[in-house]
């Protein structure tokens, strides 16, 4: 079912931000391309190194690269790219802003622009979750 297909894994500040690093490889094995992009926070847990080895890509983090090239990651281009968006962990933070249409990221930006399904996994305490 996967095969083929285009994934986004959208990686937000949780803890669980561990867990992408076997999301990717279950999806590499059933032979999805995966693109991987990082919010700042999502740094603190796991490190872009290890998932771009892992997505075989390297991570997308900002809208521009870092040098002063003028370079951009296209987060239009990118939302049309995915065949599917998986935002796991998505944290409180994401999630509000996806709700309210922000766009301070590149994770959010791609959402906005994204007309595939789009697939959520909160990921909280639970106090933080039922509040
Ligand atoms: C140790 C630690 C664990 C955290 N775990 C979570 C979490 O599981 N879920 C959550 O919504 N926020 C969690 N946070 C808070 C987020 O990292 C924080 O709200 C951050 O601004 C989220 O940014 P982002 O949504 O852009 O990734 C945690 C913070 C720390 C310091």
């Amino acid at each position: 079912m996967l095969n083929g297909k285009k994934i986004i894994l959208a990686v937000s500040g949780s803890i669980a931000a561990y867990k992408s690093a076997l999301i990717i490889r279950l999806l590499i094995k059933a032979g999805a391309s995966v693109k991987v992009i990082m919010t700042e926070a999502s740094e603190d847990f796991i490190t872009p190194l290890t998932l771009a080895t892992l997505s075989k890509n390297p991570v997308l983090k900002d809208f521009t690269k870092d040098d002063d090239s003028g370079e951009w990651n296209n987060h239009v281009d990118l939302g049309l790219w995915a065949d599917a968006i998986i935002v796991a962990p998505a944290t409180a933070n994401t999630i509000a802003k996806m709700v309210s249409g922000h766009a301070d990221s590149l994770l959010l930006a791609v959402y906005l622009s994204a007309r595939c399904p789009v697939f959520v996994a909160p990921a909280m305490d639970l106090d933080m979750y039922q509040a």
